[in-house]
């Protein structure tokens, strides 16, 4: 019954998560509706609209500082963000469309970032699911619990692409790869807006850091960003598009240049990409005084010309900065802005007020009720439990070490086996520490001695002897380590990413008793680990799984659930090889161990300690040749078009002897290109689940602009010639076929 309660609930939350999938176009009648309202408002109260401010939940709970409540009376401040939960939003709502003249309601926004009380995987985690339809569902069900909670507006996807572990914010995104990064942006925006807005469920999704945030160099958070236009349109660009082409209604521009100019001032990318080329119709706010710091970048002189910058480069909202609210109108008397701008932006914001219909009813986000019904609902926490284990990778498995067996003694050590407090990871919404369930609880019932053994951080090791003797007196070792949750996130770059503390050193001491050891990784970036990868008899990445935690790492560990993940991010062997990417090109002197002279280093290899899509099952999987029908003939060249698609199919087989899910990726190589191209690019996957010894043929469809990058001009097509086309189960080991593309 219980189970039934929630395959109905899956089912209901996809006939309305799956259906919008177009860029946003303004419901019709709306701009008549906006355009009566905006006659009315005075410039201040435009001006007000274009004006976000915080409360001060997260340091001192539900208040807000009392000049902002006057800017709320006065109609200076439309729009808040970091209020949640129902009294207080009814609250602050009330002051809006009580005590303003025009009763224009609020926007209120917060970072649900995986999880609002039901706390998932950190997004990096989901990624490695490579399941669609479970990050759809994640997001549907953040947005479900936010929106019963008050709020209307989520600063989410984020979808940088990164390929630089030390980068802290790595665990917000997908990682590294464009196209993974390109379809989890939509599956997210199509989960946070839901079947329509105007429903109580539904929130404004806000794609994120637009742009290029993720390659700030050495990974260093807020550094600068350079690069080419290729690459940014080929590898950076596309997340940000795929998320507008899903319908997102706001972006939010990040904190780095691009191209010597902040992003916040960036006419080129706020105008002439995201309007002019995407045709977005939503609206673009700044991220949190991202518009004052333009000052400290140098390329204006003051707040006030920050405030010129930005509203003429595109920026409808001022996240905390206060400046449209002290300066704009100065500038518009100045005629550095005009009022047709002033205007412009007000509606775009006005807009999403009323697609939210909050103008029918400003209170339709706070109902008591459904705060109190969808919090941490048994079918919530079961999907957080069905998502989690579906984000754990198995890195390693020596000598079928796992699944564990039931009657074996598990000497169950680690700072991480009994904490609750770094389970929800970092950005984890209204989450609650004490709702997680621990590895510990997860098992439950099982025989284990558990044992600290050290902290996560500083240099003690006097717990390392009482580790070592349980470990000795048991069957096998479960060891938990990682980073703290705060490691990683906003402002939590790192230049060493190893293991911090003595928790490595613990590892290889258990290592050393001969006893097989399980080591379960608590992570926010890839981790280099080459000497537990070496010595540890099986690994499992589970990242920041969130409240279910300890039952979905018991799920992986006693074989309830068969591993399927597939890392999203490249693990480097050293910090040296950073940035390691799978996606690289071929260079004139491709690497080659045996000559000093080739693009290499002396002292490590070049290849990652663990690649891209890299993750093991308990079940092991057989590929065979891939064959492709080749009908498909003519390249791009602008005069001839694609005939039909290119189809390639390709036999798996499960050769183990448990039932398991593989994840099978499609790879494509254009040999000879007008400009150099990827060794190999993700072009698509399948998950396939297989009965022991059951083979299934999968068929692949690559469309023509699956073939198609920036070419010499940096026109958008295919040329004519041969593509490899790789097929297996991560980015190194993989079958080819060749076609080709005729003129
Ligand atoms: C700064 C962060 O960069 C951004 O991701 C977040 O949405 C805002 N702060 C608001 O909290």
């Amino acid at each position: 019954m219980k189970k039934l309660k929630y395959l109905l609930f899956i089912a209901q939350a996809f006939l309305i998560g799956s259906l919008a999938a177009q860029p946003y176009k303004p419901s019709p009648g709306i701009d008549v509706k906006v355009n009566a309202l905006l006659a009315k408002m005075t410039l201040d109260e435009k001006i007000g609209q274009l004006t976000l401010y915080t409360t001060d939940w997260g340091s001192t709970g539900p208040t807000i500082r009392e000049g902002y409540k006057n800017d709320i009376r006065s109609g200076a401040c439309g729009n808040l963000f970091n209020s949640h939960t129902v009294g207080f939003v009814r609250e602050l709502q009330r002051i809006a469309v009580e005590e303003t003249r025009l009763k224009i309601p609020l926007l209120f926004g917060f970072d649900v970032i995986h999880g609002y009380k039901t706390i998932f995987p950190i997004p990096l985690g989901e990624a490695a699911s490579w399941d669609l339809e479970a990050i759809e569902l994640s997001s549907r069900i953040a947005a479900t619990e936010a929106a019963a909670a008050g709020l209307n507006w989520t600063y989410a996807p984020m979808v940088d692409i990164c390929r630089d572990p030390r980068w802290g914010r790595v665990m917000e995104g997908a990682g590294e790869d464009t196209w993974l990064g390109c379809r989890i942006a939509e599956a997210r925006v199509r989960g946070i807006q839901g079947k329509k807005l105007g429903s109580t469920d539904a929130m404004l999704a806000c794609v994120k850091h637009y742009a290029a945030y993720g390659a700030a160099t050495a990974g260093r958070d807020y550094n600068t960003v350079d690069m080419s236009e290729r690459f940014f349109r080929e590898y950076y660009l596309p997340p940000y598009k795929a998320a507008v082409d899903a319908g997102a209604t706001t972006i939010m521009t990040s904190f780095n240049e691009y191209d010597g100019v902040p992003a916040t001032g960036n006419k080129y990318l706020l105008t002439n990409i995201l309007r002019n080329e995407w045709g977005f119709k939503g609206f673009v706010v700044t991220d949190y005084t991202s518009m004052n710091e333009m000052v400290n970048h140098g390329v204006i002189a003051d707040e006030k010309e920050a405030g010129e910058l930005s509203l003429n480069a595109g920026v409808d909202m001022d996240m905390q900065g206060a400046i449209y609210q002290r300066f704009l109108k100065q500038s518009l008397k100045e005629g550095k802005v005009t009022q047709k701008q002033i205007d412009e932006a007000a509606r775009r914001v006005l807009r999403q007020k009323f697609e939210l219909g909050l103008f029918e009813d400003p209170y339709k986000f706070c109902n008591e009720e459904r705060q109190k019904a969808q919090l941490l609902s048994p079918e919530h926490r079961q999907a957080a439990r069905e998502v989690s284990r579906k984000s754990i990778v198995l890195l390693k498995n020596d000598k079928n070490a796992l699944p564990l067996q039931r009657s074996q003694k598990i000497a169950l050590i680690g700072p991480l086996a009994d904490n609750k407090s770094e389970l929800i990871g970092n950005w984890n919404g209204a989450g609650n520490a004490d709702d997680c369930i621990t590895v510990a609880e997860g098992l439950k019932g099982w025989n284990v001695t558990q044992v600290k053994g050290c902290e996560m951080e500083g240099a003690d090791k006097s717990g390392f002897d009482a580790a070592l003797a349980a470990a000795r007196n048991a069957d096998v070792v479960v060891v938990t380590v990682g980073e703290k949750a705060m490691m990683s996130g906003e402002a939590a770059s790192r230049t060493d990413i190893a293991l911090p503390g003595v928790q490595e050193e613990l590892v290889l001491e258990l290592c050393k008793t001969g006893k097989p050891v399980v080591v379960i990784l608590m992570n926010g970036r890839p981790l280099v680990i080459p000497q537990i990868a070496q010595n540890a008899t099986a690994i499992l990445e589970t990242w920041w799984l969130g409240t279910e935690t300890g039952n979905a790492i018991a799920d992986v560990l006693s074989g309830a659930y068969n591993p399927s993940g597939k890392l999203p991010m490249t693990f480097p062997r050293t910090v040296g090889q950073v940035p390691i990417f799978y996606n690289e090109r071929n260079t004139g002197r491709p690497y080659n161990p045996e000559s000093k002279w080739t693009s290499r280093y002396i002292d490590e290899v070049n290849a990652p300690l663990y690649p891209f899509g890299y993750g093991l099952s308990y079940a092991t999987f057989m590929y065979g040749q891939p064959v492709a029908n080749v009908s498909y003939t003519a390249a791009d060249t602008g005069k001839k078009h694609p005939k039909s698609p290119v189809t390639v199919q390709v036999a798996v087989t499960n050769t183990g002897k448990v039932a398991g899910e593989e994840v099978v990726q499609l790879y494509v190589r254009d040999l000879i290109g007008s400009v150099t191209r990827p060794l190999r690019e993700l072009k698509g996957f399948q998950k396939v689940m297989l009965q022991p010894g059951e083979s299934k043929t999968l068929t692949f469809t690559l469309k023509p602009e699956d073939l198609r990058f920036f070419r010499r001009d940096m026109s958008f097509g295919s040329e004519p010639g041969e593509y490899d086309i790789m097929v297996g189960g991560n980015s190194q080991d993989v079958k080819t076929v060749r076609v080709r593309l005729e003129k």
